[in-house]
């Protein structure tokens, strides 16, 4: 009697033993897929690591991987995770057009997916979205340039050339939107003059936002229209990488007054370039801050509680509008990098030097 007692004691004991192991804690039923686009890029590795630590803190095993920017390696990816049992998905696309089959698989096993930064186009199977404002990140860029160059006081006309992003990256239509929204009626009234002639979206995109693409843009642009001692007053660039490629056909092949150059993501380079004169803002977006949370949504998610979201109607998916949480951005400059980046611990002063 007693030995049957002790071995019921014991069963309950591991069956105890066994949920609370699923409850709580690193183990193969908490594993979440975090899917990044590049290694090439600054930010996508701090977003990675952040996330990683983050979740890791939380009590989550991580499967963090980077694709090169190449599309079927990601979907390859996220098929692997998929396989090998994660419980959530956040995912920063490459291409945000391609990943409705592979998501379809994380339908089936009812699996969220949380779409990082970048919205996942066409497929219903996104559950929620977190980003920062990318429209605002635009209009900060449009509105630096006419605060800068005074456009509604100064008699100009100024010159100015546009680049934006990847066409596959729904951010880039946001970000370049944005942007177009203020600097727009400058150019229909004449004070603001895009020599090139190339304002739309398709004509100043860039594939992969590659540095060397959008220098190597630049450069036609220069020889075309500023070889002759023009002067260029301003470049709206819609990231840091384009940034850069901007600003390096402009020291080869430019001899006129340094432009006003916008940028984003504050990477080291381009602040580099900011603290030497060669670029004139970039936006911060703090990645702690974003992946934060990300990892309050993908806890709520897998707890069953209510994820947090602060925006219904910007975000549609085509599929419907993708409940979001929206960060905000903010401009940085040679006034205010001190405060925003190195007193908030984001880098140190030597990363800078
Ligand atoms: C991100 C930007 C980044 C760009 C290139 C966008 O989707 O929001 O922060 O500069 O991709 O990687």
């Amino acid at each position: 009697m007693k030995k049957k007692l002790l071995s019921i004691v014991l069963a309950v004991a591991m069956v105890a033993t066994m949920l609370v192991g699923c409850g709580g804690g690193a183990s193969a039923s908490n594993k979440v897929g975090v899917a990044m686009p590049t290694k090439d890029l600054q930010r996508w590795n701090q977003d990675g690591a952040n996330m990683k630590a983050e979740l890791e803190a939380a009590g989550y095993e991580v499967d963090l991987q980077y694709a090169a920017n190449d599309i079927a390696m990601q979907v390859s990816q996220i098929e692997n995770m998929i396989n090998s049992g994660c419980k959530a998905l956040v995912i920063a696309c490459i291409d945000g057009d391609s990943l409705g089959t592979v998501l379809e698989l994380a339908k089936e096993k009812n699996i969220p997916v949380i779409a990082y930064d970048r919205l996942i186009m066409n497929s219903d199977a996104v559950s929620y979205y977190a980003t920062f404002d990318n429209y605002m990140v635009g209009t900060l860029q449009g509105q630096y340039i006419k605060d800068t160059l005074d456009l509604d006081n100064a008699e100009g006309p100024f010159n100015i050339e546009l680049t934006t992003g990847d066409p596959g990256d729904n951010n880039a239509r946001f970000f370049f939107g944005g942007a177009m929204d203020v600097l727009q009626p400058y150019i229909d009234a004449g004070k603001l003059v895009v020599k090139s002639g190339q304002v739309s979206f398709e004509e100043v995109a860039t594939a992969n936002w590659a540095t060397d693409a959008a220098q190597a843009r630049m450069d036609a642009i220069i020889a075309a229209n500023y070889a002759d001692g023009t002067t260029l007053h301003a470049c709206m660039c819609s990231n840091d990488s384009t940034a850069l490629g901007v600003a390096n056909a402009l020291e080869a092949n430019y001899e006129g007054e340094w432009p006003i150059i916008t940028g984003q993501d504050c990477d080291i380079a381009s602040v580099k370039n900011i603290l030497a004169g060669k670029q004139s803002m970039s936006i911060f977006k703090d990645t702690r801050t974003l992946a934060s949370q990300v990892v309050k949504m993908v806890d709520a998610i897998m707890k069953g509680t209510e994820a947090p979201i602060n925006d219904t109607e910007t975000y549609d998916n085509g599929t419907g509008i993708i409940p979001s949480f929206l960060c905000e951005p903010v401009f940085a400059d040679i006034n205010n990098y001190k405060e925003l980046l190195i007193e908030s611990g984001y880098y140190t002063e030597d990363q800078l030097q």
